[in-house]
């Protein structure tokens, strides 16, 4: 049978303080910096879940809505949401603190695919989530969609066989 794992044993919080080399000219965080600091602390989920080594799959939309400054505080907190057969989906949030002012915002909210590979680098199986709470079932029921949206969109998936993407986009069988 199948080994299980509670998601809560996934959980990975990892802070970070914007320092002068993590910032454009405007003294702003670097998008590359803060999707470096996703993939550590995402990874990081994926193979305390897994017990395995891990490698990034595919990271889904990143968007940047608020400014991060120089010295603020960030804080990104990840969860493997759902696992399938040898890859996982860990979401990730970032929140930016700036301390002075007691200005505290999410920041960012992405979807990253981890694989766990064994030594010779070939997809190994990994424990069944289990969801407990109910922000973790919601996201453990929208993951089959979003997997098979990015498999897709990658080409690894024919639109065909998506059969959780047909109620959204209205797909019509031949
Ligand atoms: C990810 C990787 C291991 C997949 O290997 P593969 O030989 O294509 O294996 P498979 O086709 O059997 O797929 C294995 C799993 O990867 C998933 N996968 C592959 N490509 C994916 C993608 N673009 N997005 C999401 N999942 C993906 C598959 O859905 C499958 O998941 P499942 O086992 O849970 O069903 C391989 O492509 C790889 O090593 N890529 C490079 C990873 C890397 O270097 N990352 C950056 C640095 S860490």
């Amino acid at each position: 049978m199948r080994k299980q794992k509670k998601v809560k044993d996934s959980y990975v919080i990892m802070t970070e303080l914007v320092l002068p080399n993590d910032t454009n000219t405007l003294n702003n965080l670097m998008g590359g910096r803060m999707m470096h600091w996703m993939d550590i602390v995402s990874a990081i989920s994926a193979q305390k879940f897994s017990n395995r080594i891990v490698v990034t799959a595919s990271v889904d939309n990143v968007s940047f809505s608020e400014t991060i400054r120089l010295g603020n505080v960030v804080t990104l907190e990840a969860k493997v949401t759902r696992a399938f057969n040898s890859s996982m989906e860990v979401h990730i949030e970032v929140y930016a603190e700036d301390i002075p002012s007691g200005k505290k915002f999410l920041s960012n909210q992405a979807f990253f695919t981890f694989v766990a590979v064994d030594q010779l680098g070939n997809p190994i199986d990994v424990p069944e989530a289990i969801p407990e709470s109910e922000e973790e079932l919601k996201h453990f029921d929208g993951a089959l969609r979003r997997r098979q949206l990015r498999l897709v969109l990658a080409g690894r998936m024919k639109p065909s066989d998506a059969v959780e993407l047909k109620s959204i986009f209205d797909i019509k069988e031949d």
